[in-house]
């Protein structure tokens, strides 16, 4: 009996052993498995670190009284360059936030973002759908402010590749927000919207009471959508939201898909333009608004956000919503366009006129910006002559054309 006993004893122990051997194997197992998907996460990420968060914090001192912090959306994109240096000229903290995709040129993205690291300026390589990023960014840095300018640009490339809009300016979108939303402070969000929501409104100039819910294309609709997603967010969470209707902004360091960049690339080399014209031969027309004139209008807007009421995801009282037109109040025709660049370039265009196809894009647009002025002093004072003057300078410069021959 006594050695049953022993023996029974001696296969119960050895069962405990095994068992525990076992639980200590799963163990060590699910936590290597956990520390590889951090881990190549982390590998994997082109954010974190200690190095990474220094650069962050850095970038996003603030050297005058009463600064802001901002994160700027967008920052390697034409407008966010130009407000991220803006705001670090006049001693703001910013930090910004670009995924850096091809729509156009990515060279030029990493061009604009080496002008603002020269300038202290950090751009962090991410997308705004990424929400573990956008965690860590306000873990960070407490900001106070968002100027929101990441999306997918431009009227016609919808019809080619309609998700990128969806990706970026509607799920994107709703990812910032609920970053915001969950953040403690919560920031105060500055975003861009679009003229192109007064779609084919023909009431003219266009003012923010007037109605926009007839979008000629996705681009516009998803612009649209932006401005209710934004006023959900602002209702139910307490996020001060002020969304700007930019109007055909150009300048140094512009957007190679707009008119007035292709139009400058092909007169120098010699080659054809595309003009369109709208129905019963009437030239297209366009409320031109120069760079510098949209950059004091988004920090005019900045200045006057009020703050974000919420906390911990709740709202604790009414916040702003506003919405404003950032135009120049004058319209110029396509066909003076190029007159003006022919003038500027010392060229003559080869001009193809064409009947405007059903592509997303409107006749004209003209804005009503005496709301901005109201707000916050909002006076464009740059005329298209004198714009793209400074456009041509810049132009020359950066790609060194020279009648359509490279010099350097
Ligand atoms: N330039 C204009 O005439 C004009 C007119 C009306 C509205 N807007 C709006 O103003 C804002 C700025 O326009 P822009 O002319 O500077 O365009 P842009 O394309 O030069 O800049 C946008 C930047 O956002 C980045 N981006 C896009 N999707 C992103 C994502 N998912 N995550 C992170 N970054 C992303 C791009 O890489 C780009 O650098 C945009 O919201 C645009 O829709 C511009």
């Amino acid at each position: 009996m006594n050695r049953q006993f022993h023996r029974c004893f001696a296969s119960t122990s050895t069962m405990f052993l095994w068992a525990l051997f076992l639980v200590a194997l799963t163990a060590s197992y699910l936590s290597f498995q956990s520390f590889v998907d951090s881990g190549s996460r982390y590998f994997s990420a082109s954010w974190g670190g200690i190095q990474w968060e220094k650069q962050v914090r850095n970038s996003a001192q603030i050297h005058r009284s009463g600064g802001m912090l901002v994160l700027v959306t967008g920052s390697a994109g034409f407008v966010g360059t130009h407000v991220a240096l803006a705001l670090k000229k006049r001693g703001d903290g910013v930090v910004g936030l670009d995924n850096f995709n091809n729509y156009y040129d990515p060279s030029l993205k990493m061009a604009r973002k080496a002008l603002l690291n020269s300038h202290g300026i950090f751009v962090v390589e991410g997308d705004i759908n990424d929400a573990k990023l956008l965690a860590k960014l306000f873990d960070t840095v407490a900001f106070t402010h968002v100027m929101h300018l990441a999306a997918q640009a431009g009227v016609r490339y919808a019809m080619e590749n309609p998700h990128s809009y969806v990706h970026s300016n509607i799920a994107g979108l709703v990812t910032l927000l609920e970053a915001c939303k969950s953040a403690n402070p919560q920031p105060s969000i500055v975003w861009a919207s679009s003229s192109s929501v007064y779609g084919l409104n023909e009431k003219v100039p266009f003012s923010e009471s007037d109605r926009t819910d007839q979008p000629a294309s996705l681009y516009a609709a998803t612009k649209k959508a932006g401005e209710e997603i934004t006023h959900t967010y602002n209702h139910i969470y307490g996020l001060s939201i002020t969304g700007l209707r930019f109007f055909t902004v150009y300048g140094p360091w512009g957007r190679p898909d707009m008119a007035y960049f292709s139009f400058t690339r092909n007169i120098l080399q010699g080659k054809p333009i595309t003009v369109y014209r709208g129905k019963n031969h009437v030239d297209l027309a366009r409320d031109f608004t120069y760079i510098d004139d949209v950059v004091k209008g988004c920090l005019g807007s900045l200045d006057t956000s009020g703050k974000s009421t919420g906390s911990g995801g709740k709202k604790r009282g009414p916040a702003p919503y506003r919405v404003f037109n950032l135009g120049n109040t004058s319209p110029v025709t396509v066909p003076k366009l190029v007159n003006i660049l022919e003038r500027h370039l010392k060229m003559k265009a080869k001009k193809k006129i064409i009947e405007m196809p059903g592509n997303g894009d409107v006749p004209f647009t003209h804005a009503n910006i005496s709301a901005a002025q109201k707000a916050f002093g909002y006076r464009p004072t740059t005329d298209l002559q004198t714009g793209l003057k400074k456009f041509v300078r810049w132009y020359l410069q950066y790609y060194g054309y020279h009648h359509g021959k490279r010099v350097n």
